[in-house]
């Protein structure tokens, strides 16, 4: 059984189809890359796929169990995490401190514990700052712990989104476009994080606009033009075929087209 079903979603805004009858299968483990020209849909399959809005009509499937429709928080608890298109971190707050709230999914807690903070609770937050810690190794940061978020340069905060959206222990993780912005350096230290993170277990959908990035690491591409699906397959496959080749060098159709 596939982890993540899309099955006919369809999103339309006003008369626009953003997504139309889109439907495709992630396995468990895969690592599958989603590309498409500006507008194509991109980041509006992934809102839907994370609940930040039903779709017009279809269904997500997600290990099993029907999510049309379900709020992101309840999707986000089931072990589907998301980042986001534009950098979306707590400036004020330190790198360490950013992906401690990333497992704010993973931990429990209310008022009653928060004021007489019993052995259990200060257990917890040792384990977060720890795991904090361990996540920040893991993408490269962990020199960079104390700092405060917005002095990070550009490309790091881009990893420390990757890190906080780690902390939430998702089983599929997608990334809308991590590689946006960064330099060649930059991209290839992301690349080899974002396949570590795969080689680890955690599936991964990612949106990214960079070719070479994609070519290297995706095991399978979804492609969107116009809201529509029009080619699937190997990075090989797609390379090849002719609609994604005229899709990406056409630039001349119309959305009625
Ligand atoms: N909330 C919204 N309300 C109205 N229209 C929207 C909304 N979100 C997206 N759209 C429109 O839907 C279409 C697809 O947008 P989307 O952001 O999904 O594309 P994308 O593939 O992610 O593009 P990019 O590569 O530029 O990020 C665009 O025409 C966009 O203007
Ligand atoms: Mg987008």
């Amino acid at each position: 059984m596939a982890l993540l079903s899309v099955r006919e979603e369809t999103m339309r805004f006003g008369g626009l189809f953003a997504n139309q009858s889109i439907s495709f299968d992630v396995e468990e483990g895969e690592l599958l890359a989603v590309i498409g020209p500006n507008g194509a849909g991109k980041t509006t399959l992934f809102n839907v796929i994370s609940g930040f809005f039903p779709p017009t009509s279809g269904s997500i499937q997600f290990d099993g169990k029907d999510i049309t429709g379900a709020p992101s928080h309840q999707v986000a608890s089931a072990g589907l995490v998301r980042t986001y298109q534009l950098v979306q971190l707590f400036k004020h707050l330190t790198v360490a401190e950013n992906v401690e709230i990333g497992s704010h999914r993973v931990t429990r807690g209310g008022v009653f514990s928060a004021l007489f903070r019993p052995e259990w609770m200060r257990k917890q937050e040792k384990n977060v700052c720890e795991g904090a810690r361990e996540l920040l190794r893991f993408v490269g940061l962990e020199h960079q712990a104390d700092l405060q978020a917005d002095k990070l340069p550009y490309g790091r905060q881009r990893l420390l989104e990757v890190a906080r959206a780690l902390a939430a222990k998702p089983r599929l993780l997608l990334l809308d476009e991590p590689a946006a912005g960064l330099n060649t350096q930059e991209t290839e230290a992301l690349a080899d994080v974002i396949t570590r993170i795969q080689r680890g277990g955690t599936t991964v959908i990612l949106i990214e606009h960079d070719m070479s990035l994609v070519m290297k690491i995706a095991q399978r591409i979804v492609v969107l033009d116009f809201g529509k699906k029009i080619a699937e397959g190997t990075p090989d496959e797609i390379k090849a075929h002719p609609d994604v080749i005229a899709a990406y060098l056409g630039g001349t159709e119309t959305v009625d087209a």
